[in-house]
């Protein structure tokens, strides 16, 4: 078995570090797929009635003290919610001097934990009419803010005869499932077009947003334990597809806002989160400006350039598991990189990216993975940051995400050669995160060259035992 992941989790930057192998236990390369739902409604959206945290905290239900042996699941999630996640303290975070000031200097009618725009992320903030009344606003990003409003499926998911695809029917929201998941997350953890965290708010103040779905699902203190039994019940998705198919999704929730009337603009100007801070904010006297292979030839000096560090994990998801497509979305980003410096049209290149990226997601959803994927994939990402890929910050800090989540999926195909050594080699790039201001994409070069070596050659293909 695997025992519990080790954490390395800092401020704004987080990278989880890979646990020794006692046995090659679940090796969990994604065979058998289930046919896809149509795209379901997140819980916010719901018209079900939302019960309220109560409701699941029962010491018979979720509130158990000490995990179940007979249960499927542990049954102390709620312990586990209430005491260690920041989800439970989400809406504690509006009252802080921090938040009022964000408020304020935004000229909110209201307080931060009454205004619509603050709630909507930091809590399960569902109109008046669909809020049962063991509602607790204060509750923050509740049970029922990931899993869905219960009205339908609480009294049923506890029968004899229940499922996960019954629960899914009567509203469960798929948590389990890699795409609607990275929606859910990506909802509040990036925006979409209902809620953003936009240039002015984080000019008041609100920190800047980093997430990548799989690194954020394992460090977020678990309440749920990926095993045989609940492998029989619902589908395993591996940190490689759980990671690409979350990119995806970035990049076409990315295509969504910067196409959107009004969340891709602010006044005269476009929503400024779309694009690199850095651009902007560096002093003149730098005089940085090179010229970057990941945005081609033709992106002059002195434009503000896309912030595309999604974008550039797009293309590397697709050289690793689709390489096919590989050319032409490079190709297609580049292009958009051209339309916005004014050579094109960036209405047309942006819905061409955005239908690359969601026909990517069905792609990566059923293709068959083999260790010669995983390991091309990881080594990718090293040698694009080689390649100068990495020269902007919010790339460099994707790319150690992905780094730890690839190299824990290859960890156990035994296709690390050394763990320890891999682990001190991806603290020290996460050190050379450690503040945006000082950014030095050579010194983050030099540690990728270093983490290279940890790569061990691996047969093709090794017989995955079903994990069932
Ligand atoms: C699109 C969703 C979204 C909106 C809108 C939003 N936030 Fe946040 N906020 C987040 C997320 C997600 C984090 C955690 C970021 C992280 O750690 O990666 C956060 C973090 C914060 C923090 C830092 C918390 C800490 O632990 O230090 C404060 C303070 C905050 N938000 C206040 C506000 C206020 C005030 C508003 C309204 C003006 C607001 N937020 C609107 C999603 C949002
Ligand atoms: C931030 C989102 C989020 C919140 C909040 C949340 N969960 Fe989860 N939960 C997940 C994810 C992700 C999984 C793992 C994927 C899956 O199996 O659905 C999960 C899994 C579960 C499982 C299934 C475990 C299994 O073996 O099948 C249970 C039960 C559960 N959560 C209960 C709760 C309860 C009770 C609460 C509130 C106390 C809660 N969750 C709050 C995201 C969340
Ligand atoms: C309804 C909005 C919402 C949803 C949905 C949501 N989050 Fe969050 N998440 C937040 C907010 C707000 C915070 C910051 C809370 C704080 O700092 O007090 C946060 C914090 C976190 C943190 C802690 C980060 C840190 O700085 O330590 C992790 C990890 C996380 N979320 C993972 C997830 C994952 C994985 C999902 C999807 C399964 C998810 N979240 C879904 C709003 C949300
Ligand atoms: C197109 C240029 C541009 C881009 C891109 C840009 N900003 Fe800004 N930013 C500005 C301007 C202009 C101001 C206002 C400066 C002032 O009031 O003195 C500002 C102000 C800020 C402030 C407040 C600074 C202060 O002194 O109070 C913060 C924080 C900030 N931006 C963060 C970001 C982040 C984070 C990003 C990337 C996600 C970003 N900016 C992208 C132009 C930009």
């Amino acid at each position: 078995m695997i025992s519990q992941f080790m954490i390395y989790s800092r401020f704004r930057h987080r990278a989880y570090l890979l646990t020794m192998l006692t046995s090659i236990g679940l090796l969990m390369l994604s065979t058998t797929l289930q046919a896809e739902p149509p795209a379901p409604v997140l819980p916010y959206q719901s018209l079900h009635e939302t019960q309220g945290t109560v409701t699941c905290a029962s010491s018979l239900c979720h509130g158990a003290i000490k995990t179940w042996k007979e249960s499927n699941v542990l049954q102390n999630e709620y312990i586990t919610w209430s005491r260690t996640d920041k989800h439970a303290k989400a809406y504690n975070k509006l009252l802080n001097a921090k938040s009022q000031q964000i408020a304020k200097k935004l000229g909110l009618k209201q307080p931060a934990h009454e205004a619509k725009i603050c709630l909507d992320c930091h809590a399960h903030n569902v109109p008046e009419d669909r809020r049962g009344d063991r509602f607790k606003l204060a509750d923050g990003v509740t049970c029922e803010g990931c899993h869905g409003p219960a009205e339908k499926w609480l009294v049923t998911h506890i029968e004899r005869d229940a499922s996960h695809a019954k629960n899914k029917s009567a509203g469960l929201y798929p948590t389990s499932d890699a795409a609607p998941r990275a929606k859910l997350c990506l909802s509040c953890h990036f925006g979409n077009k209902d809620k953003l965290v936009t240039h002015r708010m984080m000019a008041a103040g609100h920190p800047r947003m980093s997430f990548e779905l799989d690194t954020f699902t394992e460090i977020a203190p678990k309440h749920f334990v990926v095993d045989k039994d609940y492998a029989a019940r619902k589908q395993v998705w591996d940190e490689l597809k759980t990671w690409a198919i979350g990119q995806a999704l970035v990049v076409s929730e990315t295509m969504d806002i910067l196409l959107d009337e009004k969340r891709g603009r602010d006044g005269l100007f476009p929503e400024l989160i779309l694009f690199d801070c850095h651009a902007c904010h560096h002093p003149m006297s730098e005089n940085r400006w090179k010229p970057k292979n990941a945005f081609g030839a033709s992106i002059s000096p002195g434009l503000v350039r896309l912030n595309d560090g999604n974008l550039i994990m797009l293309r590397a998801v697709a050289f690793a598991i689709e390489p096919a497509q590989g050319e032409a979305i490079a190709e297609q980003i580049r292009k958009l990189h051209r339309a916005i410096a004014g050579d094109g049209d960036v209405q047309t290149e942006a819905l061409a990216l955005k239908k690359m990226a969601n026909d990517l997601v069905t792609v990566i959803a059923h293709k068959p993975l083999n260790t010669a994927t995983i390991r091309s994939a990881a080594l990718r990402l090293i040698d694009d940051g080689l390649d100068g890929y990495y020269d902007d910050y919010a790339a460099a800090e994707q790319a150690v995400m992905a780094i730890s989540s690839v190299g824990s999926f290859l960890n156990k195909q035994s296709g690390i050669r050394n763990v320890a050594a891999f682990n001190q080699n991806l603290r020290k790039l996460n050190d050379a995160l450690a503040s945006d201001e000082r950014y030095k994409p050579a010194e983050f070069a030099a540690r990728l060259r270093e983490l290279r070596t940890s790569f061990a050659t691996i047969p093709a293909s090794i017989s995955a035992p079903d994990p069932k």
